[in-house]
């Protein structure tokens, strides 16, 4: 089907108490993974470009991806700018076909958040687009440790990693929480649709251990009543009956991330953990075969190993079967056009 707006999806999503999950793309092997994975679980699937992916591959061509990969599929697919930091950028989205539109404006005074928010609202409503913006920051873990300092903790044991990381980068985070009465102006005054409001999480965070302070993002949704969207996802604690064997230790208001869904975190953006899987299965492939001249057995078995990781995703936000009217075709070629590369087919 052709791709529908964030809206149509995000909507149904938090009515009926769910959420959609939205896989970062970094090329043609993952674009077709996430949708493979969306297809197989016959649920709604948001694929989204950052402006790095963009620079990368070309914004024509992730488009003209997304378009065939949504059109060639029976489930609804959506195709969002992520992270956009500007008006021009938002603007060439908008104008390339993509469904779904998000400006960043965490960096800047709440006015002028507020302001550049507000106008491309009311430029992408003007054609049906709906827009995520963002409240709070969303800090990068790259911003808050040294390459020497992560190595070092990397290397702790996982419990201990926690504690240490809770150590060094805690108040940080905390300071960065968006404040529910800032959130509900925000709202008013931009008509955003979905609101990315910062919660405690971190972009980049290489393991699921961090925990969410869930007190705060359901004060800021009984204030704002609109979707809202869990940036840093890959490093959140998904389920809190495995804080105990993560070392990790709940303070008062602080949950996971299967109970931020259930108070209004209805968006889950996911990139770290699915390029790691893609880097991790395509390095064994590498090692398994040394001196492969065939790029195609490298990348497929990382992009099998992304259509797996997507789909356990899938499950956890509870989208998988949330397709709509749409049921999954035995007949369906599938996202990932012929599938792996086979013998006899290179
Ligand atoms: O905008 C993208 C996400 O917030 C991804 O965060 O890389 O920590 O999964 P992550
Ligand atoms: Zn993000």
């Amino acid at each position: 089907m052709p791709l529908v707006t964030s809206k149509e999806v995000l909507l149904k999503a938090r009515a009926e108490g769910y959420a959609v999950g939205a896989f970062n793309l970094n090329n043609m092997e993952m674009a077709q993974a996430i949708v493979q994975a969306a297809v197989e679980e016959n649920a709604p699937v948001i694929i989204q470009a950052s402006q790095g992916a963009i620079k990368y591959a070309g914004l024509e061509m992730i488009t003209a991806m997304a378009k065939v990969l949504g059109e060639s599929s029976p489930v609804p697919v959506v195709l969002h700018l992520d992270h956009g930091t500007d008006y021009k950028q938002n603007v060439k989205c908008l104008r390339a076909g993509f469904t779904s539109l998000m400006f960043d404006g965490h960096d800047l005074p709440l006015e002028q958040n507020i302001a550049m928010t507000a106008k491309i609202v009311d430029i992408a409503h003007s054609v049906g687009l709906p827009v995520e913006a963002e409240i709070g920051s969303v800090l990068t873990i790259e911003g808050l440790l040294s390459d020497a300092e992560m190595a070092e903790i990397r290397a702790m044991e996982i419990p201990k990693q926690f504690e240490v990381l809770r150590k060094k980068i805690g108040p940080a985070v905390d300071e960065h929480i968006a404040k529910p009465e800032e959130a509900k102006r925000f709202v008013e005054e931009t008509g955003v649709d979905f609101l990315a409001a910062a919660v405690g999480s971190v972009h980049g965070l290489w393991l699921d251990v961090w925990p969410l302070r869930v007190d705060r993002l359901k004060e800021i949704y009984d204030a704002v009543q609109i979707p809202i969207v869990s940036h840093g996802s890959s490093g959140v604690l998904i389920d809190r009956a495995q804080a105990e064997a993560k070392g990790v230790e709940l303070l008062p208001g602080e949950g996971s991330l299967l109970d931020a869904i259930k108070v209004g975190y209805t968006k889950i953006n996911v990139a770290t953990a699915l390029s790691m899987e893609f880097n991790r299965a395509m390095l064994a492939a590498a090692a398994k075969r040394p001196g492969e001249k065939d790029p195609r057995k490298l990348l497929a078995p990382a992009r099998d190993a992304v259509v797996a990781k997507t789909k356990e995703y899938i499950r956890l936000f509870n989208s998988t079967g949330k397709a709509g009217s749409s049921t999954v075709s035995s007949q369906s070629s599938g996202a990932l056009g012929g599938g792996s590369v086979a013998r006899g087919e290179e």
